[in-house]
């Protein structure tokens, strides 16, 4: 069993990996944000909770978010383990999740921090698109589909989501970075901490991350 927490600022790549460790390691990706905005999409009471916070760039709180997701975890696909992608975003998730994983025998086994300033982040959410079937993730400028409103993997039309604006992308960053960095000092202080330059182009930090499953805990991959 393998739990492996991926951290990042909003837009630093975390999707866009998280399907490269998952299958190197052979567990599901499980993924905070794609599963708020299936609740959102579906209208449910979840959704129009979550969609007052998202829609402002805001987190959802956290006895919510902490609730969805370790019913997530819980599931029988993510028994052998999972890529955490998204989720913990402040400390009391963090705690909550070892609290959680701990009752189960389990643990989280690495975190891996992918470092991106922001000013790139902003312009990078400024080109995403996301495929309205299955979030197949793509940039204009850094990853073009073949056509710029359709998906290269199921043919379904490309996006922008509501929250990757200007303005809510800004909020996004002031509000949800302070906290990050709290989870990354929580995993520093546990020693399952390494850091990843994502500068890079999407293949080399592919290389880096899957570099970094093989080197022990707290050392330095790259
Ligand atoms: P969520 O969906 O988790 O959004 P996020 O963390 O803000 O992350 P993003 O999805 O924006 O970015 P990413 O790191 O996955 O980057 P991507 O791979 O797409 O959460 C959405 C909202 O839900 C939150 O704002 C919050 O309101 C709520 N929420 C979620 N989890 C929560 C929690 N735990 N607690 C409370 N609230 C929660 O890449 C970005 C772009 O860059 C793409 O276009 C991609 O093609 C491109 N790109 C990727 N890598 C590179 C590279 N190396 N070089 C150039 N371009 C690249």
């Amino acid at each position: 069993m393998t739990v492996v927490v991926l951290l990042g600022a909003p837009g630093a790549g975390k999707g866009t990996q998280a399907p490269v460790l998952a299958d190197e390691l052979g567990v599901p990706v499980l993924a905070s944000g794609d599963l708020l905005r299936a609740a959102v999409a579906n209208g449910t009471a979840l959704g129009r909770e979550a969609d007052r916070y998202m829609s402002r760039g805001q987190l959802v709180p956290d006895e919510t978010i902490v609730r969805v997701f370790l019913d997530r975890l819980e599931q029988p696909d993510a028994k052998s383990g999972a890529i955490l992608d998204g989720f913990p975003r402040t400390e009391v998730q963090a705690e909550a999740l070892d609290r959680a994983l701990a009752e189960a025998g389990r643990r989280v086994d690495r975190t891996i921090f992918i470092d991106v300033p922001v000013e790139e982040l902003v312009e990078r959410m400024a080109n995403r698109r996301i495929c309205t079937a299955n979030g197949h993730v793509y940039n204009l400028a850094s990853n073009r589909p073949k056509s710029d409103s359709v998906c290269d993997v199921d043919g379904s039309p490309l996006v922008q989501r509501p929250d990757d604006r200007e303005e809510t992308v800004r909020a996004r960053m002031n509000e949800q970075i302070p906290p990050l960095l709290e989870v990354v000092e929580h995993y520093r202080n546990q020693g399952i901490i390494q850091h990843v330059d994502g500068r890079e182009p999407i293949s080399n930090v592919s290389a880096r991350l899957v570099r970094a499953l093989g080197v022990a805990p707290g050392q330095v991959s790259t």
